[in-house]
């Protein structure tokens, strides 16, 4: 374990540019930096990044962060294991200290939670290997299936045993908290004081994340059990839609031969390495996702899914592919024999069976829709008609117009239409998927007009995880207001969080300059309000942590600036007098401009030094969510601002703005609260009875008051019709 104060001095000392050089050749341009993206295959030069914010980006594939993501991602190291590295880099001395079981569990929520996993993962493997039901039950069924001890080891699989709460119990006694063995989903309350085991009696499959941790399991039943496969549920550290089960294990093969091959289960997956193939991931059984897909893109841009030969299986095939299509991914098919699966398939067969197998049965994505589609339709112009749209709708999709170009040839060719025709088609229908896009946007947009915090700002907000949804001005959708208003604030915390805002009085009565945080923090106390997205608490509790640190940092900067002034000074003053000037006036005046333009450097230098803080350590935080977030937060997406000014929209620069802007913020954040709070009491207010009523009528009454006083605050009167 690496404490907290180290952290921040690593951080503090890596230089994103100098780290990212290592590994990419960057030319500057402008303000930041490009290159060639190293996780995926760039060529153009999609890759960015911003010393200033400590950040990089591709704006091809979507991969970014801190510079600690960079190591993590680029090296494939733990986040702890790329801090090294950056310690090494920067010669700075890492003590480290073994942590007590009691002070992990405080570490916080989520690392406990973590930690509780990996402590079952081990549990789950001493089990299969050192206890005589998990060598009798459950290595006898993996030895049955095939599964070689390599394989074993490498996916950490393990046996959770029958007893009733053989894990809960031996968890308790090594002092583990039985409340984060619920949250993670491992044991379940008994409300009886105890609990049992969710996976009782079954061989157990971890889902590693990409950096390596346990996120969660899947079981399988060993019986005649109505759930074959049981699954941790949801949780902090775990979002179903977003993993992929094996990609820890795949990415560096995946990355090496620039090509993924998915399948839809963990024996699949575990299948096919044994036969040779390293590059396989498992969709576990569901059409992939947005957020899946991006992770599977920033190690390459090729993947074959593989089907059973069936019509389930050709029909899951036509499914869900366009997601693939639209974001840029090429893909291929690969139809297995009837009533094969990849597992039965690589078991039966010698691995170069399979890979010959694999080689000649691929097909593109179009050719394969095509082969199935005119199957169908014979001659029947009709059905040749609708199978053409059809291909047309999945080409357009594609964002590389050379491969747009290459698939209407095919498409033509099959047809047997002309390849204008094909292309006129296909040049209409993405006119009409941006119009549909553009018409999305308007109707955020439009929401926003109505309310005038985040009109003028770049990035629209986007909660974790949560797909940007256009905001309809629903009277009634007071929660989604607030969600919101919460992501305008943290937005600006993450953002502008040291900045210095206003000066604050306190109760010693003694006036005090006060940065964004503090301010915010105040604000948000006087009314005991938090943030009700989680890990937009989590940011603001960390960003809160570190404002002392972050003065005595300012004070250490400030004086070596100061130093550095007064030498600059002293040197000029000297110049000034070897240079000869008629007069003393004329001295004075040198060196009073001399000093104004130094003194204003420096203030540039403290100003740069209080923006950098928070965003460099909240997008280099060992917290995967925060740092997903926050990056996500302060991301100038170029193209969005374009979009912006094309419509209309005036661009500001924030931070002339920040007072105004924060406050408006909270303001309407606050009044969305109040206005959810009246919206209640109405509602309660239609079927109360005669004594509630008075109580209500108070209530709305003293809501309309609040309501009032914020708008004026606020000093829109618009808000208040909301
Ligand atoms: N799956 C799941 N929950 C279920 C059923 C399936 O999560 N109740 C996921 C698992 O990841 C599983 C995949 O879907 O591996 C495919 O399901 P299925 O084809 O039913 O299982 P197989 O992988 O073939 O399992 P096995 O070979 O162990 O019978
Ligand atoms: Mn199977």
């Amino acid at each position: 374990m690496i404490d907290r104060t180290t952290v921040e001095r690593i951080i503090d000392a890596a230089d994103i540019v100098d780290v990212v050089s290592d590994f990419v050749s960057l030319k500057k341009r402008g303000q930041n930096y490009l290159g060639l993206c190293p996780f995926h295959n760039d060529r153009r030069p999609s890759f960015n990044v911003s010393r200033t914010k400590g950040i990089y980006k591709c704006f091809a594939c979507g991969a970014g962060g801190g510079v600690v993501n960079f190591v993590m991602e680029h090296e494939q190291m733990t986040y702890v294991e790329a801090l090294r590295y950056l310690a090494k880099k920067y010669h700075i001395e890492i003590e480290e200290r073994e942590l007590t079981d009691a002070e992990r569990m405080a570490e916080n929520e989520r690392e406990s939670m973590l930690v509780v996993n990996e402590f079952a993962l081990q549990f789950f493997e001493d089990q299969l290997t050192n206890t005589r039901e998990g060598q009798e039950i459950g290595m006898s069924y993996f030895k049955e299936r095939g599964f070689t001890q390599e394989s074993i080891k490498k996916f950490h699989l393990g046996y959770s045993p029958e007893g009733r709460s053989a894990l809960y119990d031996a968890a308790i006694k090594k002092g583990y908290n039985r409340e984060v063995l619920f949250s993670v989903g491992l044991c379940i309350d008994d409300n009886k004081g105890g609990g049992y085991d969710r996976f009782r009696g079954r061989v157990m499959f971890p889902v590693f994340n990409i950096a390596g941790k346990v996120i969660a399991f899947g079981g399988r039943t060993l019986h005649d059990d109505k759930a074959k496969y049981v699954n941790s549920p949801e949780s902090m550290i775990y979002t179903k839609g977003n993993e992929i089960y094996g990609l820890f294990q795949a990415k560096r093969a995946i990355s090496k031969e620039e090509k993924c091959f998915i399948v839809e289960g963990y024996a699949d997956v575990i299948s096919m390495r044994q036969s040779g193939f390293e590059n396989v991931i498992a969709s576990s059984g569901t059409a992939l996702t947005d957020g899946q897909i991006q992770k599977i893109h920033r190690f390459t841009q090729n993947v074959t899914e593989l089907f059973d030969g069936d019509d389930a299986g050709v029909h899951a095939a036509m499914r869900g592919v366009d997601l693939l299509l639209r974001q840029g991914m090429n893909i291929k098919i690969l139809l297995l024999p009837e009533g094969e699966d990849p597992d039965s398939f690589a078991r039966s067969h010698a691995s170069h069976e399979v890979k010959t197998y694999i080689d000649e049965h691929e097909t593109d994505f179009i050719s394969f829709k095509t082969n199935v589609l005119l199957k169908d339709c014979q001659d029947d112009p009709i059905k040749r008609g609708a199978a053409i749209r059809e291909i047309v709708q999945s080409i357009a999709l594609i964002p590389d117009q050379f491969i747009r170009m290459e698939f209407a040839k095919q498409c033509s060719n099959r047809f047997g239409y002309e390849e204008k025709v094909v292309m006129a088609e296909i040049g209409k229908q993405i006119q009409k998927n941006r119009e549909k896009e553009y018409k999305d946007r308007r109707g955020a947009e439009s929401g926003e007009t109505t309310v005038p915090i985040g009109a003028g700002t770049d990035v629209p907000t986007v909660g974790p995880d949560r797909p940007h949804r256009p905001y309809k001005n629903n009277k009634k959708d007071f929660q989604a207001l607030l969600d919101r208003y919460e992501g305008d604030l943290i937005r600006y915390v993450v953002k502008y969080g040291m900045c210095y805002l206003c000066d604050t009085e306190y109760d010693d009565g003694q006036s005090r300059p006060t940065t964004l945080v503090e301010y915010v923090k105040n604000e948000l106390e006087a009314d005991s309000m938090r943030f009700s997205n989680p890990v937009y608490q989590r940011i603001f509790d960390i960003s809160v942590q570190l404002v002392p640190h972050f003065y005595e940092s300012l004070e250490a900067k400030n004086v070596q600036e100061q130093e550095e002034m007064q030498r600059l000074l002293k040197q000029g003053i000297i110049e000034i007098q070897q240079k000869g000037v008629d007069s003393i006036d004329t001295a004075t005046k040198l060196e009073e401009e001399l000093t104004a333009r130094l003194s204003s450097k420096v203030n540039e230098e403290l100003q740069i030094f209080r923006e950098q803080y928070l965003q460099k350590r909240l997008c280099s935080d060992v917290d995967d969510s925060v740092r997903n977030v926050a990056l996500k937060l302060v991301e100038d997406l170029p193209a969005l601002s374009r979009i912006h000014t094309e419509f209309g929209a005036v661009v500001v620069n924030e931070i002339d703005k920040l007072v105004p802007l924060v406050s408006k913020a909270i303001y309407a954040w606050k009044n969305a609260i109040v206005n959810k709070l009246r919206h209640e009491a109405q509602l309660k207010l239609e079927n109360a009875g005669p004594e509630e009523l008075a109580k209500l009528m108070k209530e709305l009454q003293y809501l309309d008051g609040l309501r009032a006083k914020l708008a004026s605050l606020i000093g829109d009167p618009v808000i208040n019709l909301l």
